[in-house]
């Protein structure tokens, strides 16, 4: 099985595209230790010809572009099958309007998701069959990968929370992404709320996984004076501070490690930086735009 980095970042990519905070500035001014990053996406295949895309970014136009294996062989052809989402956030799947050119493919979520893209006419100009997913039941894939979604703590998407969202449920708004294939595992968890026994469970049985790297700490963004959410507000769980995600993936058995969606508030995303040398210490890495795992 192969997996490959789509993108790495949170909502609004990094840099994001109206921010001068200090970590976005130093992406603008190209330093080699920032480099940019599209919005969370995974692509994973176990043949090499078939590919599921694990969300649907915003960004997705340009991620096709820039990784070659999801290039079109011949006219009309696409060597994306399968299409699996774990929120219905507009950075998992607003690259959906990307892919209206009549190319079939199998659209999978749990269906709080698919009835939040529903609701939305312009979604239906995407010519996909929608696959209703039962949590935590297996759906093949083309190429013999099995798919499973599994609720994991979080919330509505934000333009449906309305005034007082329900934090931390775990009705199937937000999954996680279980990829298998010849008994190896991927496990792909970009937005978390919480550590619950599902989720330390799914983490406990993956060879790689992928976990929501949104914020460094939980206030980052009131600090900064860019907003007035804590991450836990908004459905991610930090990376450091109490109850923070690093200690619990510092102790997995797990072969490989890695955040995700990180926000472009998180200074992290700079090579060398304490904050990035910290999870390195940990034995845990940081994803980047186009970073391969074979497995
Ligand atoms: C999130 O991860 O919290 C969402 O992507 C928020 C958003 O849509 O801006
Ligand atoms: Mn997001
Ligand atoms: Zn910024």
């Amino acid at each position: 099985m192969k997996a490959i980095v789509l993108g790495a970042a949170a909502g609004g990519g990094f840099p994001q595209w109206n921010c001068q905070c200090q970590v976005c500035a130093l992406a603008w001014s190209r330093d080699s230790r920032a480099p940019w990053r599209t919005q969370s996406s995974l692509a994973v295949t176990l043949d090499g010809e078939s590919w599921a895309v694990l969300n649907a970014s915003p960004d997705l136009g340009s991620q096709i572009r820039a990784t070659q294996a999801l290039w079109p062989h011949r006219a009309r052809h696409s060597p994306i099958g399968t299409v699996i989402l774990s929120s219905a956030e507009i950075d998992h799947v607003a690259g959906l309007l990307s892919l209206r050119e009549r190319h079939p493919f199998d659209l999978i979520a749990l269906a709080p998701v698919l009835e939040a893209l529903d609701a939305n006419p312009m979604l239906g100009a995407v010519p996909a069959r929608r696959v209703t997913a039962t949590a935590s039941a297996p759906v093949t894939l083309a190429d013999g990968l099995t798919a499973e979604l599994f609720p994991v703590p979080g919330k509505a998407p934000l333009y449906l929370e309305g005034d007082d969202p329900q934090l931390g449920s775990e009705a199937g708004e937000t999954a996680g992404i279980r990829i298998s294939g010849r008994g190896r595992s991927i496990v792909y968890i970009p937005g978390c709320a919480a550590l619950s026994a599902s989720v330390r469970a799914q983490a406990d049985g993956a060879d790689v996984l992928f976990f929501d790297g949104t914020l460094f700490t939980d206030d980052e963004m009131i600090r900064a004076g860019l907003g007035e959410k804590t991450g836990r507000r908004m459905g991610h769980l930090p990376i450091t501070g109490p109850g923070g995600s690093l200690p619990w993936l510092a102790g997995l058995p797990t072969a490989r490690k890695i955040y995700i969606h990180l926000n472009n508030t998180n200074p992290a995303l700079i090579e060398g930086s304490p904050e990035r040398l910290m999870i390195e210490a940990s034995g845990v890495e940081v994803a980047y735009d186009g970073m391969e795992v074979e497995l």
